[in-house]
C-alpha cells in the first residue's frame, strides 16, 4: 500500500513507519519536526539520542534497501501543501499521529491550550477537508485517546469501543432505540481536542463518506521496537520529563537513577496501557481491516492492560528496590476510578496483548541506565497544574 504517516517523526509514529514500511508498504512521514522544538522551548530533551530525520531515513535505506519519503508541512497550517502532497502521493490510507500529545503540555498556560487546540483540531480538519476536496478514496487511521472517554465516570461498567446503546422515551411511553458517540468527559485540553476530532470524523464520514478509524489508545510505554533496534541511528524517542513523559517510562526511569517513583495523589488512579511494539502492530491490523464505504466510523479500543498507578509503582518498585514518594497530585482528576475497557476488536483480529512483564520493563531500565547522562534532574517533576 501507499501510506502516508503523518507525525511520522514521533515516539509512535517513527517505530510505525519502519515497521510498516519493513512490510514492504511504500512509505511518507509527513512532520513539521514541532516535538522536536517543544523539547529545545521546554530546555529538556529526548532521554535517547535520537537522531534528525534525514539521517533516520538515510540509515534505515542503507540497512534494508527500503525507501521512505519526508515532507516537512505543518499539517495544522499548510493546508494547500498538504493537499498537494495527498493529491502527488495519492495514498490508500493517511495514519495521522500529527498532534501535541501531551495533557500537561496542554494546561501549562493560555499559550499552550490555545496551541494545542489550533494545532490539534486544524491538523485534523485539514486532512479531512483535503480529502473531501479531493474526492479521493482514502483509509484516515487516527490516533486517539482512551482518555476521551473520562477517568471515573463510569463505575465499573465496561467502556464500549466508541459507541454507546442507549434508549429514549417517548412520549407513548415507548421507547426508541439509538447508537450514540459514547458521551465524551475529557480531562484536559489535549483530550478535548481528541473528543472534537471525534466529532469531525463523525461529520465527515456522514456527509462525505469518507473512511475513517479512529483508535482510542492507552498510555504508551516501552521504547523501541524490532525495527528500531537494528541501529542506534534509528532508536526511537524516550520522553522522561515531567510533561512529557508518560506514568510507566517516568517510573522506570526514576529507578534507574535512584530517584523516588513519584505517584501524583494516592495512586488509585487507574489508566489503560499498551507496550510500543503491540502499539505498532494495532496500526497494522487496523491497516488491514478498513472500514468500507458507508461505514460508520470504526472505533477501536487500543490498549492492552490496565493498572492502578500504585500498583504500577509497587512493581517497579519491587523489581528495581525503589521507593515510592507520594506527592500533593498537580491535576484536577478523580481521585480514585476503575478502568474496564472492552478491546475484543483487536484481539478478535488476532492481537495477542504483550502484559507487563519483567523483561519488557529490564529492557526500559536498561535504556535509562545506558542514557543516565542525558538526564536532566530539574526536569524530573510535572511542573503543570490544573
Ligand atoms: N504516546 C502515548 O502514550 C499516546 C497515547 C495515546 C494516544 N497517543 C496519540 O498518538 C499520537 C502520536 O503520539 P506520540 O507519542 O508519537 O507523540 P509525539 O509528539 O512523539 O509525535 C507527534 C509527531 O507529530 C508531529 N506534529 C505535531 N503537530 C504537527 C503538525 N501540525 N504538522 C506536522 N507534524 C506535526 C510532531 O513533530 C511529532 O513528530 C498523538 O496524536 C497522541 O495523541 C499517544
Amino acid at each position: 500500500m501507499k501510506i502516508i504517516v503523518l507525525g511520522g517523526d514521533g515516539f509512535c509514529g517513527w517505530p510505525t513507519s519502519l515497521h510498516l514500511s519493513n512490510l514492504g508498504h511504500e512509505i511518507t512521514i509527513i512532520d513539521n519536526l514541532s516535538r522536536r522544538k517543544i523539547d529545545i522551548d521546554l530546555e529538556t530533551n529526548s532521554l535517547t539520542p535520537i537522531k534528525p530525520i534525514h539521517r533516520r531515513i538515510k540509515t534505515w535505506e542503507e540497512m534494508t534497501s527500503k525507501k521512505i519519503n519526508f515532507l516537512n508541512i505543518n499539517v495544522a497550517t499548510d493546508y494547500e501543501l498538504i493537499k498537494k502532497a495527498i493529491a502527488d502521493v495519492s495514498p490508500n490510507a493517511i495514519i495521522h499521529f500529527a498532534e501535541q500529545r501531551s495533557a500537561p503540555y496542554s494546561m501549562i498556560s493560555a499559550t499552550t491550550k490555545r496551541y494545542t487546540v489550533n494545532n490539534n483540531v486544524n491538523a485534523t480538519h485539514n486532512i479531512l477537508a483535503a480529502i473531501s476536496e479531493l474526492k479521493k478514496d482514502i483509509h484516515l487511521i487516527h490516533l486517539g485517546t482512551m482518555g476521551v472517554y473520562g477517568y471515573g465516570q463510569t463505575g465499573e461498567n465496561p467502556i464500549p469501543e466508541g459507541y454507546l446503546e442507549i434508549k429514549i422515551d417517548q412520549p407513548d411511553g415507548s421507547q426508541v432505540s439509538k447508537e450514540i458517540l459514547y458521551p465524551a468527559a475529557p480531562g484536559s485540553i489535549y483530550h478535548t481536542t481528541k473528543t472534537l476530532d471525534a466529532l469531525l470524523f463523525y461529520f465527515y464520514n456522514k456527509n462525505d463518506n469518507l473512511r475513517i478509524t479512529d483508535l482510542h489508545q492507552g498510555i504508551v510505554w516501552g521504547t523501541n521496537t524490532f525495527e528500531t533496534n537494528l541501529h542506534e541511528d534509528l532508536i526511537n524517542r524516550f520522553d522522561y520529563d515531567g510533561d512529557y513523559g508518560t506514568v510507566l517510562n517516568r517510573f522506570l526511569m526514576q529507578s534507574a537513577i535512584n530517584h523516588p517513583l513519584t505517584v501524583h495523589g494516592s495512586g488509585n488512579q487507574t489508566r489503560a496501557f499498551i507496550h510500543i511494539q503491540d502499539s505498532v502492530k494495532c496500526i497494522e491490523i487496523a491497516l488491514n481491516n478498513p472500514p468500507q464505504a458507508q461505514d460508520k466510523v470504526q472505533i477501536f479500543n487500543q490498549m492492552s492492560e490496565s493498572k492502578k498507578l500504585i500498583d504500577l509503582a509497587n512493581i517497579v518498585s519491587k523489581l528495581t528496590g525503589a521507593e515510592i514518594l507520594l506527592l500533593n497530585n498537580p491535576r484536577n482528576e478523580a481521585d480514585c476510578n476503575e478502568l474496564n475497557v472492552i478491546n475484543t476488536k483487536f484481539i478478535g483480529y488476532g492481537l495477542s496483548p504483550l502484559k507487563l512483564s519483567e523483561n519488557l520493563m529490564y529492557e526500559v531500565t536498561e535504556i535509562t541506565k545506558k542514557f543516565t547522562h542525558r538526564i536532566n534532574k530539574d526536569k524530573i517533576l510535572a511542573k503543570a497544574k490544573w
